[in-house]
């Protein structure tokens, strides 16, 4: 199953973010989201220039992948993501996300996205808030997934700022008038009290951070209540 088609029983597949979880127990935390039915993970390389905040970078997709058999997608914020791209593709990340404020234009991400592919991975392309949507349109040819940040990038736990939804359904209705197939994935702030908002405006892939990797709630029992709200 390749990360783009949510499981028939639910309306949108879940990505974990690691952000907010014990990094101190990392593999027990991964495997405990493995279990709860994690479909994907998520994990945020941040690099304290593009967003403030550091947050790790190879070794620990590499420690993600030798703990779980799950698709993984690297969303890179980082200034110069191109750089990053073989490092992440080496230590396991099979899509690589890219911000379009870090390329700069259109023609530069188009450029990223095919050397993202030339080492095998597939590409994504995450827009800002302040970004439109439409600002993708002349590279939805040459990208596997869009990601719109519900919220500024940098930290987990934030709330979500749903009319940022809309983005979501004007990409949506104009993928399918040109006939694209491609997962739009919806980051930051998601929880179950939004998931099944985010995946009726669209998105496909949801992105969930600390509404998984908290100290209330077992990975599992999180997951499983997200997996609730989105049955179809
Ligand atoms: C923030 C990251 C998000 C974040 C999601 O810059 O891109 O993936 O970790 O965490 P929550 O779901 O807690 O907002
Ligand atoms: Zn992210």
């Amino acid at each position: 199953m390749t990360s783009g088609e949510a499981r028939p029983t639910r309306m949108a597949q879940i990505a974990p973010s690691i952000l907010t979880a014990d990094f101190g127990h990392l593999a027990q935390q991964i495997a405990d989201a493995d279990a709860g039915g994690a479909d994907l993970w998520h994990l945020d390389v941040m690099d304290g220039h593009f967003v403030p905040p550091l947050s790790f970078g190879k070794e620990v997709i590499a420690a993600v992948r030798a703990a779980s058999p799950r698709f993984i997608e690297a969303h890179l914020m980082v200034e110069r993501p191109g750089e990053q791209f073989a490092d992440m593709a080496h230590a396991g990340a099979q899509r690589l996300i890219f911000h379009y404020e870090a390329a700069g234009s259109a023609e530069a991400a188009r450029d990223l996205a095919r050397q993202a592919r030339e080492l095998g991975c597939e590409v994504g392309i995450a827009i800002n808030p302040e970004t439109p949507i439409d600002a993708l349109y002349p590279l939805l040819d040459a990208l596997d997934e869009v990601v719109v940040m519900l919220i500024r990038p940098g930290w987990g736990g934030q709330q979500a700022n749903l009319d940022l939804l809309d983005k979501v359904r004007v990409l949506h209705a104009r993928l399918a008038a040109e006939g694209i197939a491609m997962p739009i994935n919806v980051d930051g702030g998601v929880k179950t009290n939004n998931a099944r908002t985010c995946a009726e405006a669209g998105a496909t892939i949801l992105v969930t951070g600390s509404a998984v990797f908290n100290a209330e709630q077992t990975p599992q029992s999180a997951l499983a209540a997200l997996h609730a709200v989105l049955a179809k």
